[in-house]
């Protein structure tokens, strides 16, 4: 991914404090600008950590926990069709939208070195924390016979050393967003490989 520095700071208006799109309404602006069914995957593989994250380690609620939710089902909505103007399509779009500006912060600072938006709130360091490290696991998923079935983190941290593994996998990314959300990449990984089979 290249640099796409946003060249903000401040997203959506503090007055949509709490306000998200429906379920529907997320899962329609999704079909709409993803195609690209792998994508489509993989956003809702983040979505699904992101709200079981939301719900187990944090104990929120269902409309905290669906804010996380949609954080993750949306954070790349525009880089199937537009990745010259990734995420800043998106991010318009949810701000024409009135979406709360947590969730469109998260959106922003997925990539701190891309878009140049730091991750501030749990929610925003999570996002950011999932979204390569997601992406690696299910790549390993695919090269497994069984899947995720049986995947073990020693299996995974091997992946995760080899530089030609999932090259486009950033490795300093992931160390980098494990040291901002304080968590060590061994429970992240574990957490990851318990929930994402179940998203297909
Ligand atoms: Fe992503």
């Amino acid at each position: 991914m290249s640099t796409h520095l946003l060249g903000r700071q401040e997203f959506g208006n503090p007055a949509n404090a709490g306000n998200s799109l429906s379920r529907a309404e997320a899962q329609l602006l999704l079909n709409d600008w993803v195609k690209n069914e792998r994508l489509k995957l993989h956003m809702k593989q983040v979505a699904y950590l992101m709200k079981q994250w939301a719900i187990e380690k944090l104990g929120m609620d269902d409309t905290q926990a669906w804010h996380w939710e949609m954080a993750g089902l949306l954070h790349d909505a525009d880089w199937d069709q537009w990745p010259d103007r990734h995420c800043s399509l998106i991010i318009e779009e949810l701000e024409k939208r009135n979406v709360d500006p947590g969730i469109i912060h998260a959106i922003a600072s997925h990539g701190p070195s891309y878009f140049g938006v730091e991750p501030q709130s749990p929610m925003d360091k999570m996002l950011y924390a999932f979204d390569e490290l997601s992406g690696l696991i299910h790549a390993y998923s695919l090269m497994r016979p069984e899947g995720y079935a049986g995947m073990e983190l020693k299996g995974v941290k091997k992946r995760l050393k080899e530089k030609a593994f999932a090259a486009n996998v950033n490795r300093e990314d992931i160390q980098d967003a494990c040291r901002r959300a304080g968590l060590e990449t061994d429970e992240l990984i574990q957490f990851i490989i318990n929930h994402q089979g179940q998203v297909v």
